[in-house]
């Protein structure tokens, strides 16, 4: 399964969301940070010190020579015990433009022993990570909960229609001031569920903070660990038109 996570401006919170799903996913997961502005994973999570080879243009030098799939499993990476396997994103945003996104998708897509939750970042419909999107099984919009946030991801949400799969909305520290079910009915996206506001434990995936043996029980990871099964099972409209 391929699930694609994209913001709109003013929403802070992707990579750390997809982290912190992808640390408690019920099955094996691999992080593919893809955001075409350039990656934040090697010198926040990694701290500057990311293993050389585990990039996404070491992926794309591979796939020359062999699929995707095979690539993935050969660069992904596991830094910690507490952290999931991933692929840093690129050096610099102008590395987006020789990245066959399309081809990454479709083979993302078919791997079948792994789920691949891929970080797009910001989301335009000029990027060619909008190719990645349009063939992800599933397309989660992280939302913050300001009034700017809103409105920038109302104004994303429609530029998804017919791209990739299901389509839901995950709001990112909720209350602030919009609650969460207000914000989904106003941007037209059904709602998978919320991440709290926990900088402690975000400071972990964003920063590379220690994961002390609070970490597991924080707030954000218990929350993940929830949504991680909604996201599995796609938006209950979804799971109602499937059963
Ligand atoms: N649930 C949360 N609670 C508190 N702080 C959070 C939460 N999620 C993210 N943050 C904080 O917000 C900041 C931005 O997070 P992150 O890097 O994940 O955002 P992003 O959308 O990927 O940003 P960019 O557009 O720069 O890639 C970080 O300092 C991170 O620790
Ligand atoms: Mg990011």
């Amino acid at each position: 399964m391929l699930i694609s996570f994209v913001s709109a401006k003013g929403s802070p919170g992707v990579t750390t969301s997809v982290l912190a799903l992808a640390s408690v996913w019920p099955r094996t997961a691999v992080v593919v940070e893809a955001d075409p502005a350039g990656g934040d994973v090697a010198a926040g999570l990694g701290r500057g010190a990311w293993p050389a080879g585990a990039g996404l243009t070491d992926l794309v030098v591979d796939t020359r020579a062999c699929g995707a799939d095979d690539a993935l499993r050969r660069r992904a990476v596991r830094l910690a015990p507490h952290c999931p396997l991933a692929l840093a994103g690129l050096g610099a945003p102008q590395q987006a433009a020789v990245v066959p996104w399309e081809r990454l998708g479709n083979e993302f897509r078919r791997i079948t022993d792994a789920d691949v939750l891929v970080d797009c970042g910001r989301f335009s419909p000029s990027d060619g990570t909008a190719a990645l999107v349009a063939s992800s099984d599933g397309v989660v919009v992280v939302s913050g909960s300001s009034l700017r946030s809103v409105r920038a991801t109302a104004r994303l949400v429609p530029l998804l229609d017919d791209r990739g799969g299901h389509r839901g909305l995950v709001v990112v520290r909720p209350d602030r001031p919009y609650d969460a079910v207000e914000i989904a009915e106003s941007c037209g996206a059904p709602l998978l569920g919320t991440l709290p506001d926990d900088a402690r434990a975000a400071g972990v995936w964003s920063d590379g903070h220690a994961a002390g043996r609070w970490f597991v029980r924080s707030a954000l990871q218990r929350t993940a660990a929830a949504l991680a099964h909604v996201l599995i099972s796609g938006p209950p409209a979804a799971r109602g038109a499937a059963s």
